[in-house]
């Protein structure tokens, strides 16, 4: 294996030239970074910033992994509608994918991408950022070391400040200091055709993919949910409920109209056999409460935000061979069944969908 890792990032927006390329232009073990963006000047204008030459920049992974055979990996982080025609596009070429969250809009998607990294020994990092702060990962230990039991009931809550975002207004969410390169289109998070959805994949991802990480061994098998728009549209105020296949029962609910100034939420509430424990990424908050009167508590807190994280992470599945805290075959693929079965429910009144259908 190489010493330094060469990567693409695909779709080089708001959050590449936000998080991925910054992470991998610091990175010491990361000795090519290529752009590949479907719209040369995106791509041109990270290039710029970022002091990256233009000869790195491509328009395909193909042509990319053309002129560069020594690629080794990739980074979807185009806009939802994309992320699963580019990750089988990066996976055909023989790439390891780090995929942005939602993994893909369909069940039936993200499915096909993990069988096809399996077939081609490939390996699926999904993008998720809250697991790796240490309040989290100190509730994922004391989870798997079965000091709540067996997960019987999980509440998730996620409220944030997306509104604006749903709204097509990505100006109004601007940071005072500006987007690094650019922000996201009006479309990127408002036009259901581009976007895949509102709230649901844009943000309840974040808050499912932890609730799976963090209860390993649960499955959504039914869901069931309502969604409002209010004035987008796309959905801004979703409530779930889902019963998994062990059994275990969760709710998840969001809502993407705070104001700038709030931290929001996004909690994980896990109840077992044995005891209960809640954590929030935003807030850093950890309580837990066992049957034998045990308890824990860590209080609000500001834990910053590791959006740095996923390229490092990505960096050791490329160089050392590591394995993926958060693999697409299960963070990545059951957060897509949930919330395509959400969708889909909500779109009928709140009929049960069962998961499996999705395939069919
Ligand atoms: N983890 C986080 O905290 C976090 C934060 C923000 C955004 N995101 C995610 O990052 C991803 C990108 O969001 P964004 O706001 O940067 O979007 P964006 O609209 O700013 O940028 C998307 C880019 O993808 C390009 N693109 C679209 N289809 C393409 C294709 N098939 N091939 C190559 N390029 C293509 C577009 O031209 C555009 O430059 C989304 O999945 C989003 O949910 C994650």
């Amino acid at each position: 294996m190489s010493d330094k890792a060469a990567i693409a990032v695909v779709g080089t927006g708001w959050w590449a030239t936000t998080a991925h390329i910054p992470a991998l232009i610091e990175h010491p073990r990361v000795g090519k970074t290529i752009l590949v963006d479907r719209n040369p000047d995106a791509a041109r204008a990270a290039a710029a910033k970022y002091n990256i030459p233009t000869a790195l920049c491509f328009t395909s992974v193909a042509e990319a992994k053309a002129a560069h055979p020594d690629l080794q990996g990739a980074i979807i982080a185009t806009t939802h509608h994309a992320h699963s025609p580019a990750a089988k596009d990066a996976l055909d070429a023989g790439l390891h994918v780090l995929i942005e969250k939602p993994m893909t809009i369909y069940a039936r998607e993200a499915k096909a991408l993990v069988d096809l990294a399996a077939a081609r020994g490939l390996k699926i990092l999904m993008g998720y950022t809250f697991p790796y702060l240490p309040t989290v990962a100190q509730a994922k230990r004391y989870i798997d070391d079965g000091l709540i039991g067996d997960v019987e009931y999980v509440a998730c809550s996620m409220s944030s400040v997306t509104y604006d975002l749903l709204l097509g207004h990505p100006e109004k969410f601007e940071p005072a200091g500006g987007y690094a390169v650019t922000g996201p289109t009006p479309a990127t998070y408002s036009e259901p055709a581009v976007a895949g959805g509102g709230q649901g994949v844009l943000q309840v991802t974040h808050l499912a993919a932890m609730m799976f990480h963090l209860a390993s061994g649960l499955r959504a098998e039914t869901v069931t949910a309502f969604m409002n728009n209010l004035k987008a549209k796309v959905d801004v105020i979703d409530a779930m409920a889902v019963r998994m296949t062990t059994g275990a029962l969760a709710t998840l609910g969001s809502s993407g109209n705070l104001r700038p100034g709030d931290p929001g939420s996004v909690e994980v509430h896990l109840h077992g056999s044995k005891g209960r424990i809640l954590v929030d990424g935003f807030t850093g908050e950890f309580f837990m409460h066992l049957h034998d009167g045990r308890q824990e508590h860590i209080a609000r807190h500001s834990p910053g935000y590791p959006a740095a994280i996923p390229v490092d992470q990505f960096v050791g599945i490329l160089l050392d061979g590591a394995e993926p805290l958060f693999p697409g075959a299960v963070d990545g693929l059951y957060t897509v069944e949930l919330l395509d079965a959400a969708a889909r429910s909500a779109a009928q009144g709140g009929m049960p969908v069962q998961v499996r259908d999705l395939y069919v």
